[in-house]
């Protein structure tokens, strides 16, 4: 599979990674990439994009993060949470359990809302609030832990945390310099188009 020289960084990582030390077979190699490739893609960019509406709709959380940088740690795990770029997984479930009084019986498929676990007002005080300094913030915006919680997590934050970091050293406002459009998707909670005005 790996040719040596041809594919730079993460690709060529990908090509000479091996499971109990056999290399990938190319329908894996394929199939992790383009894992990889949009996992790593859609969800940044809508909580990109996100990040861009809710500060322009709430220029004084603007202004208390460039007023406050400490804040920063807080402000990107608010953005996670109020953008929620995944709406849903779904688990096949394998045992009976009991959830919230309801009987989940093996064999049923289980979707898990992170949209709506993440305005739950029993888990935060007043959840449609864009706060950058809400703390705590347990947040289930890369998945509620287990064995496939998101492998690029903190790819991610480090990603919103360099950008708004850059944003607040060279921009005083955000704002929306028109309507923004949002995917139409009942997975991805993203946006096909938000003009900004920067300034
Ligand atoms: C804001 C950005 C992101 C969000 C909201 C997000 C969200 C999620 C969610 C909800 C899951 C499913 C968790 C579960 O089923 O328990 C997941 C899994 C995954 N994510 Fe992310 N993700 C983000 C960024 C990234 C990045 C940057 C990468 C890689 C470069 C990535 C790679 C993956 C992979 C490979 C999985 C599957 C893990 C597994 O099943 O073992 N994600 N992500």
């Amino acid at each position: 599979m790996r040719e040596e020289g041809c594919l730079p960084g993460v690709v060529d990582l990908l090509a000479g990674a091996t499971i109990d030390g056999e290399e990938l077979s190319r329908v894996r190699f394929i199939t992790h990439l383009l894992l990889l490739t949009t996992a790593g893609n859609e969800t940044t960019r809508n909580a990109m994009s996100g990040a861009m509406v809710a500060f322009a709709e709430h220029p004084e959380q603007w202004d208390r993060l460039r007023a406050d940088r400490t804040l920063l740690r807080s402000a990107v795990e608010e953005v996670l949470r109020y953008t929620s770029p995944i709406a849903y997984f779904r688990r096949n479930a394998i045992d009976e359990m009991e959830v919230g009084g309801v009987t989940i019986r093996p064999g049923d498929l289980v979707s898990l809302w992170y949209v709506a676990a993440n305005r739950d007002e029993t888990v935060f005080a007043d959840p449609d609030r864009f706060d950058v300094g809400r703390e705590p913030n347990p947040h289930v915006t890369f998945g509620g832990g287990g064995p496939h919680f998101c492998l690029g997590a903190s790819l991610a934050r480090l990603e919103l945390k360099v950008l708004l970091d850059e944003m607040l050293d060279r921009y005083e406002r955000i704002e929306l310099a028109g309507p923004f459009q949002r995917v139409r998707s009942n997975f991805l909670n993203g946006y096909t188009h938000v003009p900004v005005r920067l300034s």
